[in-house]
C-alpha cells in the first residue's frame, strides 16, 4: 500500500460544516442560488376604462389595471428593476366560445400596443393564452358534450388558441403562454405562429399545472372561476409525477421554448424532476393562493413576510426553476436593491 501525507477527511472533527458558515463572506461566496430581478416576472391584469386601479381584496399590493394605469404599473415596476410580465384580460363581454379573446382590438390586445409604444424593448410582454376569461362559463375553451360529460372541447379550442397568439403576437407580445392544458396546444400555436410571419415568438407552455386550490385568489382577481364542475377534466391531478414528465416531452416535442410548473411550492419536486430530466428552461409559477397565504399570514403577525416570501423564492430557483412568475415580483425586486 503506498503511503500518503494528505490523509482524506473522514468526518468530525476534521469535517466541520460549520467552518464555511462562520463569516458572513465565507457564507456569501459559497451560496449555490441566488434571486435576481432578472428571474421575475410580474403578472398584471387589465380591465377595460380608464383610470382604474382596484385592488384585490385576497392579493394586498395587486391591481385590476385599466390601460392607462397599466401602463404606470409597468413603468414603476421598470424602474425598480422588473422588465418582465404576464397579462390576463377581463374583458367587457363574455359568450360560450370566448369571442372576445379574439378581437384584434380586445382587452389584452389594447394593452399590448400601449406598451409596446412607451416601454419599447424596456419590459419584455408575455401573454397567458386561454379562454376561462372570455367565456361565460368559466371554462379554459368552448365545451362539448362526450360520453355523457361536458367539458372543454379540445380540438375546437386548438385553432383559436392559435389565432388567439397571432392576435398577441400582432399587437406586441414578445412571448405567449399557452395555460389551458390542451392536448395539441403548443404545436398549434407554433404552427400559428410561423405561417403568420412570428416564427421569432417564444412558446412559454404550462406544460405542467395542476388542478390546484392555490389558484382561488385569481379566479377572483380574473373573474374566471368555473360555473360548473372543476378544470380536473383538462388539468392535471397534483398526485401525479411521471404524468408531469409526459406532458413536458410532449410539450417539448412540439416547440416549447420554455416550460412551466404551476403552482411551485407544492411540486418543487416536479421543477426539479423537469429540469434534470430535460435541461432546458425551466419557469415557476408562484401562484395566488401562495401569496395570499403568505400575505394572510404575515399580516396576522405570525410570520416575517420578507423573509418567507425571500425563502420561498430563493427555494423555487434552488428546486431547478430559471425564472419565476410571481405577485412578490415588486416587492422582491424592492428587498434586492
Ligand atoms: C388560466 C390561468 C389561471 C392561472 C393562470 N392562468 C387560473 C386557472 O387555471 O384557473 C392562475 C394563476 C394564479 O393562481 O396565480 N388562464
Amino acid at each position: 500500500m503506498t503511503q500518503h501525507s494528505f490523509q482524506p477527511a473522514s468526518g468530525f472533527p476534521t469535517v466541520r460544516m460549520r467552518r464555511l458558515r462562520h463569516h458572513p463572506l465565507v457564507r456569501d461566496l459559497v451560496r449555490e442560488s441566488t434571486l435576481t430581478t432578472n428571474d421575475l416576472i410580474l403578472p398584471l391584469f387589465v380591465v377595460p376604462g380608464r383610470g382604474i386601479k382596484k385592488e384585490i381584496g385576497s392579493m394586498p399590493g395587486n391591481h385590476q389595471l385599466s390601460v392607462d394605469r397599466l401602463v404606470d404599473e409597468v413603468g414603476g415596476a421598470i424602474d425598480i428593476g422588473i422588465r418582465a410580465f404576464i397579462f390576463f384580460g377581463i374583458p367587457t363581454h363574455k359568450d360560450a366560445i370566448g369571442s372576445s379573446a379574439l378581437e384584434d382590438d380586445g382587452i389584452v390586445q389594447g394593452a399590448l400596443r400601449a406598451l409596446r409604444e412607451t416601454f419599447k424593448d424596456k419590459a419584455l410582454l408575455i401573454t397567458d393564452e386561454c379562454f376561462c376569461e372570455y367565456t361565460d362559463h368559466g371554462h379554459c375553451g368552448p365545451l362539448s358534450e362526450q360520453g355523457g360529460r361536458r367539458d372543454v372541447d379540445n380540438d375546437q379550442t386548438l385553432p383559436k388558441l392559435a389565432q388567439q397568439c397571432v392576435s398577441h403576437a400582432r399587437a406586441g407580445a414578445d412571448v405567449v403562454a399557452p395555460s389551458g392544458m390542451m392536448d395539441g396546444m403548443v404545436q398549434a400555436i407554433r404552427t400559428g405562429l410561423d405561417e403568420a410571419g412570428f416564427s421569432h415568438v417564444p412558446i412559454m407552455s404550462y406544460a405542467a399545472k395542476y388542478a390546484s386550490g392555490f389558484y382561488g385568489p385569481f379566479r377572483d382577481a380574473a373573474e374566471s372561476p368555473p360555473q360548473f364542475g372543476d378544470r380536473a377534466g383538462y388539468q392535471m391531478d397534483p398526485a401525479n409525477g411521471d404524468e408531469a414528465m409526459r406532458e413536458v416531452a410532449l410539450d417539448l416535442s412540439e416547440g416549447a421554448d420554455i416550460i412551466m410548473v404551476k403552482p411551485a411550492m407544492a411540486y418543487m419536486d416536479i421543477i426539479r424532476r423537469v429540469k434534470e430530466r430535460f435541461e432546458v428552461p425551466v419557469a415557476a409559477y408562484n401562484v395566488s393562493g401562495e401569496f395570499a397565504m403568505v400575505k394572510a399570514a404575515a399580516a396576522k403577525g405570525w410570520i416575517d413576510e420578507r423573509r418567507v416570501a425571500m425563502e420561498i423564492l430563493t427555494g423555487i430557483k434552488r428546486a431547478g426553476a430559471d425564472m419565476i412568475l410571481t405577485y412578490f415580483a415588486r416587492d422582491a425586486a424592492k428587498w434586492l436593491k
